[in-house]
């Protein structure tokens, strides 16, 4: 199976503001952009040229991995200019192609981070002569993804995208991003206009009499469109929990990269990344996060489980807990974020704007409601 689609070109809206400049699939992860893990398995497994069907800031990802030569696969470029739907952009990257009808093509979402075995999904392909093979995993709350039951022989019997009732979430088996297409079907595929494989395509197919078989793995499975399971799938993949030939460095609590300054009693931690040029202060301590390229953290401030924008500059004794900082934010000293904020690039918050307990310096009688009409930044309590 030389040849591959792998689908780019969505917007990443749950990831911003991470996706203002830079698409999902090019956000570093573990150090690389995302997708290089992926090119990188793909490769593992035989494949040899892949096609992007980019969309969104398309020019991202050839500014970045241009033919492909230095990752040692051959890339080629198929750019919508209004995105086409997953199925559309199948359809139109097909053009890219240069095998023949009956062969496998190797079809990706662009924000799975897997150990699924390529290679046993294709032979699988291959063996039972199915139009399409779908990569399978269980999930204990199916409602986000594409609910795929099948029978005993693992012919799909059914595709339910985003379950909107009790009533339709039928299994915890759900549609992983990864697919073998027989190349013919592909071509089947309407062109020239927005098409979902899931809500159209593969119902359609379905309907048809085609065969469908699904294949459940039960290796690790994340999808990072979110960003929790996007600093959750960059601590995996440092800590080795999940296998990468891109990771650029040994796996262990954490990876600096080239440039990195490191206090020598700051404490890293839960397989978090420290990017080119970024500097961590004295004393401050940051578990599971990934801190991007140039971005300051002050002394004894506390990082968990966060996403800290390239430039940005996190003031001393500041406190964040699954927080996503713009890129070129600056938090001045002694910030304490509640869980799961997110800072908008280039914002300034004040000394001590944003607090769960009471700053330093205490509060005063009168002055917290002092602070709440004339006082900079958001009090979320005193
Ligand atoms: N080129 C192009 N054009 N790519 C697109 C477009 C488009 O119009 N729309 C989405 N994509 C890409 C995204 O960049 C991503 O890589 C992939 O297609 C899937 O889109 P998501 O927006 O991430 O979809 P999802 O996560 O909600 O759901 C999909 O993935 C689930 C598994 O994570 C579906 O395939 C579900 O059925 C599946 O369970
Ligand atoms: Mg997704």
């Amino acid at each position: 199976m030389p040849e591959a689609i792998m689908l780019v070109g969505g917007k990443g809206t749950r990831l911003r503001p991470l996706t203002t400049h830079t698409p999902k699939p090019m956000l570093p992860v573990a150090g690389v952009p995302f997708i290089a893990h992926q090119l990188a398995r793909a490769a593992a497994a035989g494949v040899t040229r892949v096609v992007l069907a980019t969309s969104y800031l398309a020019e991202v990802f050839e500014d970045h991995f241009q033919d492909g030569s230095p990752y040692g696969i051959e890339l080629v470029y198929l750019t919508e200019k209004e995105p086409l739907g997953t199925g559309g952009a199948i359809r139109n990257a097909a053009s890219g192609l240069t095998c023949g009808p009956d062969e496998p093509v190797l079809v990706f979402n662009g924000d799975i981070l897997s150990g699924v075995d390529i290679a046993a999904l294709r032979d699988s392909h291959v063996a039972t002569g199915a139009d399409v093979t779908l990569h399978l995993t269980r999930v204990e709350d199916p409602r986000a993804f594409g609910l795929v039951p099948t029978d005993d022989s693992g012919r799909v019997l059914e595709f339910l995208e985003k379950p909107e009732t009790p009533e339709q979430i039928v299994t915890d088996q759900i549609n992983a991003g990864c697919y073998v297409f027989t190349r013919s079907v592909i071509d089947r595929i309407p062109a020239g206009r927005e098409v979902s494989v899931e809500r159209e395509t593969f119902p359609e197919l379905l309907a048809s009499g085609a065969l469908l078989r699904g294949v459940v793995d039960t290796s690790y499975w994340l999808d990072l469109g979110t960003p929790g399971a996007f600093v959750r799938g960059s601590a995996d993949l440092v800590l080795g929990k999940v296998d990468s030939p891109a990771v650029p460095g040994p796996t262990g609590e954490a990876l600096l990269l080239p440039g990195a300054q490191v206090d020598r009693s700051a404490v890293l931690s839960s397989g978090t990344v420290v990017s080119e040029d970024a500097v961590v202060g004295a004393g401050a301590i940051v578990e599971g996060s990934v801190i991007l390229p140039g971005a300051e953290i002050g002394p004894d401030a506390y990082i968990k489980d966060s996403i800290v924008g390239a430039f940005s500059v996190i003031g001393e004794r500041c406190s964040l807990n699954g927080a996503v900082i713009g890129d070129g934010a600056v938090l001045e000293p002694d910030n304490e974020l509640p869980p799961g904020l997110r800072i908008a690039c280039g914002t300034l918050l004040p000394i001590g704007a944003v607090r769960l307990t009471a700053g330093p310096g205490g509060c005063p009688a009168g002055a917290s409601a002092a602070a709440t009409v004339h006082g900079p930044g958001i009090r979320v309590s005193s």
